[in-house]
């Protein structure tokens, strides 16, 4: 299609619970239709992500090609998720991304294009862009310089009601999904009335998190990003990509690896306390190659095949088994969808962690992983998750989800 003159070329996470482009589905989409030999698709999904990026380099979590199917989703989520304030007037015209960002998986999803296909004047014209992108991140998102970025709203971590997030928003253990929510509403007003600028946020945001599942893509990222500036003879950047890159595994490890517990905790507020909830996103460090091997054995043995913890029927869970939050249908007690990502089995997530496991040598486990994966798409279909006890998969959870696709990959 087209939109004020910017074409686009795109695949919806899901045509009825998520009819938008979804930034870090598109990635995993770019990645699919890759491995499907579909390359000029995946070159089209990676463009019209570009699309809108500012000239700063900000690239949007959502962006509303067309605004027509906004009328399917609440509207004042659409509202409190852009910038425009007069938008919901009928006369105003509707915003056209969000003013939110997704977890960095686009070098990792460009590198992968270039690889299947090594086409050096495309990679010439997509890296100035990634390169943006990755320094606005590092000039925005990371106010106290340690090399972790921050995000400043649930939504910004992927896995939008995480329950780890439970304390920094000042809620109860086990709270109910309106509960989640309306705080998750009110994160993002106080970020619209800040005009979602980033230094007032710091300021007087409420919600601030260097999240670990978002660091350790990011770290991965900036890896990628070394690489492919060395392909296009840009030794500087490559090597400026490459110590950042180190600094975030050594971040990580400094501030939020848990000796006693031999796990990472995301960190949050100015006192960067730990939010000390077992969930999939303390274990997706296992994706940097330089994570000292002592620590990777910790979080193989000690959680990820702990069958308390993460290893049941059909990992891995979104949350700890042994944490009271754990919930594996993705349904409260009265029969309602409960937040997302509170204990259900994800297949992009058990993409990430397979790619960790090869990485540190644990190939039997990776392809254990895998093929019980595949086993779920096989009989249930794309689905969006899936009970990690029963394999069923959840009944609020969407169809025909694009990134669940990843199976083709695994
Ligand atoms: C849900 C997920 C988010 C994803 C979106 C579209 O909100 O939590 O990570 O990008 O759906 O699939």
């Amino acid at each position: 299609g087209e939109r004020d003159g910017k074409q686009y070329h795109y695949t919806v996470p899901s045509p009825t619970s998520y009819p938008f482009q979804w930034f870090w589905d598109s990635c995993f989409h770019a990645i699919i239709l890759t491995r499907l030999g579909e390359i000029d698709q995946a070159k089209s999904e990676i463009e019209s992500l570009l699309v809108w990026q500012d000239e700063e380099g900000f690239l949007p979590h959502i962006i509303f090609w067309d605004s027509s199917k906004m009328k399917l989703l609440p509207p004042h989520w659409n509202w409190l998720e852009t910038k425009p304030f007069l938008s919901f007037l009928p006369l105003m015209p509707k915003p056209k991304t969000s003013a939110q960002i997704q977890p960095p998986v686009i070098a990792q999803a460009v590198e992968r294009i270039f690889e299947a296909r090594p086409d050096k004047d495309w990679l010439k014209e997509i890296l100035p862009k990634l390169i943006l992108y990755h320094d606005w991140l590092e000039r925005f998102r990371d106010p106290d310089k340690d090399g972790l970025i921050t995000i400043i709203a649930p939504f910004e971590s992927g896995l939008d009601q995480n329950p780890a997030y439970d304390q920094v928003l000042g809620l109860e253990t086990a709270p109910q999904a309106r509960e989640v929510l309306k705080r998750n509403r009110g994160v993002m007003l106080r970020n619209k009335l800040l005009g979602y600028r980033p230094k007032l946020i710091n300021a007087f945001g409420k919600f601030s998190v260097e999240d670990v599942l978002v660091n350790s893509t990011y770290g991965q990222s900036l890896n990628s990003l070394a690489r492919m500036a060395t392909i296009c003879g840009k030794e500087a950047d490559s090597d400026r990509f490459k110590s950042r890159a180190e600094k975030v595994t050594e971040a990580l490890l400094a501030k939020c690896y848990d000796q006693k517990e031999g796990i990472f905790w995301s960190i949050y507020g100015r006192e960067e306390k730990p939010a000390k909830v077992k969930t999939l996103s303390s274990l997706l460090p296992l994706i940097l190659t330089d994570l000292p091997e002592e620590v990777v054995g910790r979080l193989i043995d000690e959680h990820l095949t702990n069958p308390e913890e993460f290893f049941l029927p059909f990992p891995i869970p979104s949350v700890a088994k042994d944490e009271r939050v754990f919930s594996p249908s993705g349904e409260e007690e009265g029969g309602g969808p409960s937040p997302l990502w509170r204990g259900p089995t994800w297949i992009n997530t058990n993409w990430f962690l397979t790619q960790g496991l090869k990485l540190h040598g644990c190939d039997q486990l990776a392809k254990e992983i895998a093929q019980k994966t595949k086993s779920l798409a096989l009989k249930h279909g794309f689905r969006e998750y899936f009970n990690p006890l029963t394999g069923e998969p959840g009944r609020w959870s969407a169809k025909s989800l694009g990134w669940s696709a990843l199976v083709i990959d695994l």
